[in-house]
């Protein structure tokens, strides 16, 4: 028994020096809230400067006006197909609205492979590759002979004059396929879908994967005016009035904006707390020097970063007595599915399963180490972002003119779903930095894709109207 409580002692003492030791190590990662309220005020020029119109030319978080104007009313109804491109996966999906005593939605889906040599190949491959998968749905769905509306989410920062058009400004995250930068995704998709002749669709609404979330949420929460993806990469969008988005004629109700924050960094704002592992990432990425903010805290950069770590400290021999072994100088050796993993309940033998297979014979003390690397990287992603989210919330309170700012977030993304501590991290820091504010925060349960159904749904009602 005395024996057990020594061990527990000596291993709880262990684990407390070799963080603090960590801490130390990592001291740039780690920020105090005076920094975090520094960075939110940063965030929030950042927003009035992509809405001015003097200022919007040259900003680098663009603040894209979506032609999204108001969440769903519950009088949609009718049978959709909704095309969800640029997350984790590609899928395909069929929802159905129909009222009987109250709005229900029916949704059927599959998920499509979308392989490396289509993404990074041309344009046209990758459209035709859309809609040779969206034909072998349709087939399925024995809907081919139908001209069903299409609502697309199409993840990356797209210009928009209206709601069936989306001009890709430049590709984000894993995608770069040659011949779509400048070129308008529903024209090229249509295009594909003629080709073949096979079948028809009207594609009526393009959406971003944020708006698809703030809709999908706001179909089950009115007071939803937020989206937050936190996955592959990272973005949000809000409800901001019309009077202040300068690119947009009318000063009457509310539009959302299309953030893409994780640009936010790429003219040197952020230049103070970017470290080493950050400006290595950059270099090595698809994308150098672009979309900084994103690198910092998303999900297909964190594994990354936690690797490159553990590299430069084994390196200067603070863990696995100097070895290093080729696997963990391969890059994507540590995605951040692992990082998850080793933060959870059972982390340290997670740890020391994961840090077995890249050949480094941790001991005890490396295990306890890497998961405090862990916890700093995802803890500064979370940190990051609810300084972003606050600037927003605070803009929205005021936009309102009240005291208390009682809103809802939509949420969706792979990080935020997959790890353990990071949602809860995420709250509990908004909730510091904006005191005056009673924010609910709501998982999107099934994706961003039913919100573009949704918005299309509102698309079709509005030209029904219009037809009738
Ligand atoms: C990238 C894209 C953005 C998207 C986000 C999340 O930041 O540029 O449009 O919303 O990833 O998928």
């Amino acid at each position: 028994m005395i024996a057990a409580q020594l061990l527990a002692y000596y291993f709880t003492e262990l684990k407390d020096d070799q963080n603090k030791k960590i801490d130390k190590y990592l001291y740039s990662m780690r920020f105090s809230d005076e920094t975090l309220l520094d960075i939110m005020s940063r965030f929030r020029r950042e927003l009035g400067n992509g809405l001015g119109h003097d200022t919007n030319p040259t900003a680098t978080v663009k603040m894209l006006p979506t032609f999204v104007r108001s969440i769903p009313d519950g009088s949609e109804k009718g049978d959709f197909i909704a095309l969800d491109l640029g997350g984790s996966s590609f899928r395909i999906l069929r929802v159905k609205v129909s009222h009987e005593k109250k709005q229900t939605v029916q949704m059927e889906s599959q998920v499509y492979e979308t392989p490396e040599d289509i993404i990074h190949g041309s344009g046209t491959q990758l459209f035709d590759h859309v809609a040779d998968c969206l034909g072998d749905f349709m087939d399925k769905q024995k809907i081919k002979d139908k001209k069903l509306p299409v609502g697309f989410t199409f993840s990356f920062p797209c210009a928009q004059t209206k709601l069936d058009e989306a001009v890709l400004l430049t590709w984000t995250k894993r995608f770069k396929a040659s011949g779509v930068e400048g070129m308008d995704a529903v024209k090229l998709l249509n295009k594909a879908i003629k080709k073949r002749g096979d079948y028809d669709a009207d594609i009526m609404a393009v959406v971003n994967d944020t708006v698809g979330t703030m809709m999908t949420c706001g179909f089950d929460d009115q007071r939803c005016e937020v989206g937050i993806i936190i996955g592959t990469g990272t973005n949000a969008c809000y409800m901001e009035e019309l009077r202040h988005i300068d690119l947009v004629e009318g000063d009457e109700g509310r539009m959302c904006i299309n953030t893409e924050w994780g640009a936010f960094g790429d003219d040197g704002s952020l230049e103070d707390i970017r470290t080493e592992f950050d400006r290595e990432i950059d270099r090595g990425s698809l994308n150098p020097g672009k979309q900084l903010f994103e690198k910092m805290v998303s999900g297909m950069y964190m594994g990354e970063l936690v690797r490159l770590i553990l590299v430069k400290m084994a390196k200067e021999g603070l863990l696995f007595e100097g070895r290093i072994t080729p696997e963990l100088l391969t890059k994507g050796k540590i995605e951040t599915k692992h990082v998850s993993a080793i933060e959870n309940k059972e982390g340290l033998t997670k740890s020391k399963e994961i840090l077995t297979r890249l050949g480094v014979e941790p001991s005890q003390e490396d295990c306890v180490a890497v998961q405090h690397v862990c916890t700093i990287v995802s803890f500064r992603s979370a940190n990051l972002i609810a300084a972003t989210l606050g600037a927003i919330l605070n803009r929205l309170k005021d936009n309102k003119g009240v005291p208390r700012l009682r809103t809802t977030v939509g949420i969706d993304g792979s990080l935020y779903k997959m790890h353990p501590q990071y949602a809860r991290r995420l709250h509990k820091t908004v909730r510091r930095l904006v005191p005056d504010s009673d924010v609910r925060f709501l998982l999107s349960e099934s994706g961003s894709s039913k919100g573009a159904a949704m918005v299309t749904a509102v698309a079709y009602r509005l030209a029904d109207q219009t037809r009738q």
